[in-house]
């Protein structure tokens, strides 16, 4: 594999500093700047040969079309939303990201959830705040013997498995590529959809977002799961569909949610997190000490070993870019 030449790496956002270490290290120039304004992201891009962002730099075709020297967009963390994938490969640039740095964090967040969700946690620690001595009102209920359903059978989705069967909870799933003789080697056993949504007590889901995982649960998909069943959201927003979402709590329907993630974040509409059965964070799932290392360190090494013609890991690239690529991909692409 032929190396690929970078020298000016631009870090928009804040990344680990190991990230900074490691590519000047190898003789990589860094410059970090952050809350820059698409205007000033477009002035500056040209000067750069790569780019690593986290999520909150857009970087559109508009950036991309003004990179005329840009051959990397290094993303430290797993989804690639915020990033023009298309319009980087008609340029050629390569997209690259950290799938795995932060699928220990986010499977324990929505471990979290599914807890708090089962014994009111947050609720009961405001009303203590409060002033108040509320025993009746937060009486939960136990995992042990409960019946989770995992839909997206990944590396999230496998973590978070093992971890609720240390909790005697029987974990059942769904996934359209992951075979299920590899998830029953990890006690998940896979059925169709339509035979899991009446079985589970919560649901929580761990697919991209995409036309087909778009309102996986909707209207139907409530109708024909359990009255009360309890659902956690740590992938996507709009994965479960919001307002379906909101008229299931209404009608006792779903009887709690865990929500990390939402259609529009931050939600301008509050209705699903001030709703009292629903628990709600600002997109935390990646946000610990060791995830935001483990992505630093993995998107420096991943561009130092491109430029040393090593190996492409981490690529993310539409089919016109992998053809014209002498690379050996090493992983997802
Ligand atoms: N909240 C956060 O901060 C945070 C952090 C990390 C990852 N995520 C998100 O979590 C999700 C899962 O991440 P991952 O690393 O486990 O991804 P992964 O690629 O390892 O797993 C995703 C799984 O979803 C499956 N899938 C695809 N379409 C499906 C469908 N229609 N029905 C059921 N399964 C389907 C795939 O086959 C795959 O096994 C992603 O959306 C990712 O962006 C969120």
């Amino acid at each position: 594999m032929a190396p690929i030449s970078i020298k000016r790496i631009l870090i928009s956002e804040s990344v680990d500093p190991c990230c900074k270490k490691i590519l000047q290290e190898n003789g990589i120039q860094v410059t970090e700047k952050q809350n820059m304004s698409k205007d000033d992201l477009i002035a500056e891009i040209k000067d750069y040969d790569g780019l690593v962002v986290r999520s909150a730099t857009k970087v559109t075709a508009d950036v991309i079309n003004a990179a005329g020297n840009l051959k990397i967009i290094g993303r430290a963390g797993t989804g690639v939303d915020n990033v023009d994938v298309d319009a980087a490969t008609i340029k050629g640039i390569i997209v690259m990201n950290t799938p795995s740095g932060n699928t220990i964090s986010a499977a324990e967040l929505t471990c979290t959830l599914l807890m708090s969700l089962s014994r009111h946690v947050p609720q009961a620690a405001m009303s203590m705040k409060a002033g108040n001595w509320d025993r009746k009102k937060f009486m939960g209920a136990e995992m042990y013997g409960k019946i989770l359903g995992i839909v997206g059978l990944g590396r999230i989705g496998k973590e978070v498995a093992s971890r609720m069967q240390s909790f005697g909870m029987k974990t059942i799933g769904y996934d359209p590529i992951t075979p299920p003789e590899v998830t029953a080697t990890w006690g998940v056993e896979q059925m169709s959809l339509e035979q899991l949504w009446p079985k589970c007590d919560y649901i929580t889901v761990h697919t991209p977002l995409m036309p087909s995982t778009a309102g996986l649960l909707n209207d139907t998909s409530f109708a024909k799961c359990k009255k009360g069943v309890k659902v956690v959201n740590c992938a996507r927003g709009g994965i479960i569909d919001e307002d379906a979402l909101l008229r299931a709590l209404e009608s006792r329907q779903c009887g709690g949610a865990g929500l990390d993630v939402f259609v529009e974040e931050p939600p301008k509409n509050r209705a699903l997190v001030n709703h009292p059965n629903v628990i709600s964070c600002p997109h935390l799932g990646a946000s610990t000490k060791e995830a935001q290392a483990r992505c630093g360190q993995d998107i420096a090494l991943q561009i130092v070993d491109m430029v040393m013609g090593k190996s492409l890991v981490g690529a993310v690239s539409s089919s016109l870019l992998l053809q014209s690529s002498k690379f050996r991909f090493t992983h997802e692409v």
